[in-house]
């Protein structure tokens, strides 16, 4: 087994101090601001990011301990294989949230439509370009979700994936 050592870029900041009652994806979190504080040794790396609008941000989902590799999503009453879920309990907890670049001022980055709990290490950010991310093809198919991916601008998280 290959040993992967990561280290962490900076924090991302929000208001959710807690698991319970938070959103679970961006998509349920439209305009819910946060705050990105980038270690200083990585400034000169945020040069040319102003002009986008939405950043995609990898990071360490530090709460989560161990893994299931069968999980109940949120938005599910079944369970599903891990690899099949955005759950955060995976063998290596690493989340990925696009969302929206509001301003930068030195090695803060202001940000909106966080679904990231407060203090969570960042790993990485890049721009998000629809061109490269965005598929339009038509065969598109999105497994389990189908009809129950609508249920993410509102349901909210609980604290099923800290035991
Ligand atoms: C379903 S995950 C999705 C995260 C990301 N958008 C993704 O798709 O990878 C979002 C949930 O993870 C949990 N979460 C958020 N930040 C976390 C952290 N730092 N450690 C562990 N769990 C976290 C919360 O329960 C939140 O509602």
């Amino acid at each position: 087994m290959t040993k992967i050592e990561f280290k962490s870029i900076g924090t991302i900041h929000s208001q959710f101090k807690d698991l319970e009652g938070m959103p679970i994806q961006p998509i349920g979190a439209r305009g819910i601001k946060g705050e990105i504080h980038l270690n200083y040794e990585y400034k000169e790396g945020l040069e040319d990011l102003e002009g986008f609008s939405h950043i995609i941000l990898i990071y360490y989902l530090h709460l989560s301990s161990g893994y299931s590799l069968e999980v109940k999503p949120f938005l599910d009453t079944e369970k599903r294989g891990i690899f099949a879920t955005r759950a955060p309990k995976r063998p290596n907890p690493i989340g990925i949230s696009v969302v929206r670049l509001e301003k930068i001022e030195g090695t803060k980055i202001y940000i909106s439509d966080v679904d990231i709990v407060d203090g969570t290490p960042l790993l990485d950010i890049k721009p998000y370009i629809p061109n490269f991310d965005k598929h339009d093809d038509d065969d598109i198919k999105i497994g389990w979700f189908e009809n129950k991916h609508h249920k993410a601008v509102e349901k909210k998280s609980d604290r099923r994936f800290l035991d």
